[in-house]
């Protein structure tokens, strides 16, 4: 009987071994049929055990003491090799393998547009301007009428106006951001400093400097005594914090019915950087026109219910897609709503 016990127990604990070898491969119902195969109450060392009793009183006491023994060794080593089995399958559940590759997250990034936006109105911010919003559907009157631009007044041909059919109202798509600045001295009177980022449109054919809709940054400042020194100072800060590089700029007389004097402000191209032949994107001038600016014109305060006698104001309204062109060296307009992400993905 002990020599069979013996047998047994060599046997069980080869197969175990065999079992911690091939670890997490061997599913757990075969070590449990294992084990009912053994322990179990008709398993093999349990009828060795019934038949103790059948044994003389000397016997039986000897034999049980080590058929106790060899039980217990057997039971142990069933218990630690399901505790391994259990360890490791918890280890694989937990395993995190800081070496692997992640997964790659496509991250949008904002138009060149945007980002020259957030940081003009950080900029001006920080000069004492107020944001101001407004709409893009607007009213001929603060297009025109209130901009010293009656009906009829050839003015109005400046720009290639989106005339909207409405039966009551006069309606058109603001063809530039000028159409808030009556609006903006209505609502907060003098003293006044703000700017008015945002779209306008054009029936433009496009090119590589022009587009049907496009960004403009309108710019106000009123207040006692303002004069063109104002106006010259805060641009050259303007163009200071937009480009890193040496920048030239220049003031050319320019017409518009709602300043007066009425200037155009040009900037050196940076994309040819070649004052003498220039390049496509600045039409082989070395310049390229970022805006029209001027001293507010008397007639255009009074209509913001502002006194002409007693205030004096500098206005512009630049475009923000050549400003970013000649930040960024883009050197076609269309490229900002291409959609196209090879072009984008370059201002993450
Ligand atoms: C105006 O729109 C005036 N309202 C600016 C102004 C404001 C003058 C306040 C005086 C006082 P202009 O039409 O020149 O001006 O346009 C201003 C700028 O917008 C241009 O210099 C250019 O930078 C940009 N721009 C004009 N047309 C287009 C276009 N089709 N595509 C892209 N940018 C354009």
């Amino acid at each position: 009987m002990q020599e069979e016990l013996n047998k047994i127990k060599a046997e069980i604990f080869k197969e175990l071994k065999n079992i911690k070898k091939e670890g997490e491969k061997i599913s757990a119902t075969i070590v449990n049929d294992l084990e009912i195969k053994i322990l179990g109450r008709k398993g093999e060392l349990s009828k060795i055990l019934r038949g103790i009793k059948d044994l003389g009183q000397e016997k039986r006491k000897e034999f049980g003491k080590f058929a106790n023994n060899i039980k217990q060794e057997i039971t142990e080593e069933f218990q630690n090799v399901k505790t391994m089995l259990n360890f490791q399958k918890n280890e694989k559940k937990n395993f995190f393998d800081i070496t692997l590759q992640g997964d790659y997250v496509n991250k949008g990034s904002l138009n060149p547009i945007t980002l020259v936006q957030n940081d003009l109105e950080n900029l001006f911010s920080t000069l004492g301007f107020m944001i101001v919003d407004g709409p893009e559907l607007e009213s001929d009157y603060f297009c025109f009428e209130t901009m010293n631009i009656p009906k009829h007044h050839p003015a109005r041909d400046m720009q290639d106006t989106f005339y909207v059919e409405t039966d009551k109202l006069d309606l058109v798509m603001r063809p530039h951001t000028s159409s808030m600045e009556v609006r903006a001295m209505k609502v907060y009177g003098a003293p006044l400093r703000c700017v008015i980022p945002g779209r306008v449109f054009r029936n433009e054919a496009t090119d590589a400097c022009h587009e049907h809709t496009f960004n403009q940054i309108e710019g106000l400042m009123i207040d006692k005594n303002i004069s063109i020194s104002n106006f010259k100072a805060i641009i050259q800060e303007m163009i200071s914090g937009i480009f890193n590089a040496d920048v030239k700029t220049r003031l050319r007389p320019g017409y518009f019915p709602y300043v007066e004097p009425g200037f155009e402000l040009d900037m050196s191209c940076t994309i040819c950087n070649d004052s003498k032949n220039g390049c496509p994107t600045c039409k082989h001038s070395g310049w390229l026109e970022l805006g029209g600016a001027g001293m507010v014109h008397p007639h255009v305060l009074k209509a913001g219910n502002i006194d002409p006698d007693k205030f004096s104001g500098f206005a512009f309204g630049f475009g923000l897609e050549r400003l970013a062109m000649m930040r960024y060296g883009i050197n076609d307009i269309r490229l900002f709503n291409s959609g196209n992400l090879k072009f984008l993905e370059q201002f993450r």
